[in-house]
């Protein structure tokens, strides 16, 4: 599947954003190595620390339904900027997608890839 195609899956996934807190919304969508994909978007709750992040979302969907090999996350949000995953998230990468990458669009619409050993290095392993 091509990085724009991924993008979009995300976009779309965002609109499902419950964001009324921060109004941050996020999106995300997850390619597995069979070729399926999951959307996912953050879910908020007025306990704060219940919040679930987008990234978390899409590859908890995956696990879910027996997916375990992840490679590639596509993350967007409402900055139509750049949006990092946050640091529990890349654990999360770390333990279904060690080798995989993460994609985020440039306000300029430049695609930027990053692996995801460069954002989480020397990674908690038990
Ligand atoms: N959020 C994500 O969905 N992904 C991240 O990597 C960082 C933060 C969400 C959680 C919360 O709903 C909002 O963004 C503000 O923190």
């Amino acid at each position: 599947m091509e990085n724009e195609e991924l993008i979009s899956i995300a976009e779309k996934a965002m609109k499902n954003a419950y964001a009324p807190y921060s109004k941050f919304k996020v999106g995300a969508a997850v390619l597995c190595d069979d070729g399926s994909v999951y959307g996912g978007c953050n879910i908020e709750n007025s306990s704060y620390g219940a919040t679930m992040c987008a990234e978390r979302t899409a590859i908890f969907k995956a696990v879910s339904e027996g997916k375990r090999k992840l490679k590639k996350i596509a993350i967007v949000s409402v900055t139509n900027d750049v949006t990092y995953p946050c640091g529990m998230c890349r654990q999360v990468m770390n333990e279904f997608m060690p080798d995989g990458c993460v994609i985020m669009k440039e306000k300029s619409g430049r695609i930027i890839e990053i692996k995801v050993s460069d954002l989480l290095p020397h990674a908690f392993l038990l």
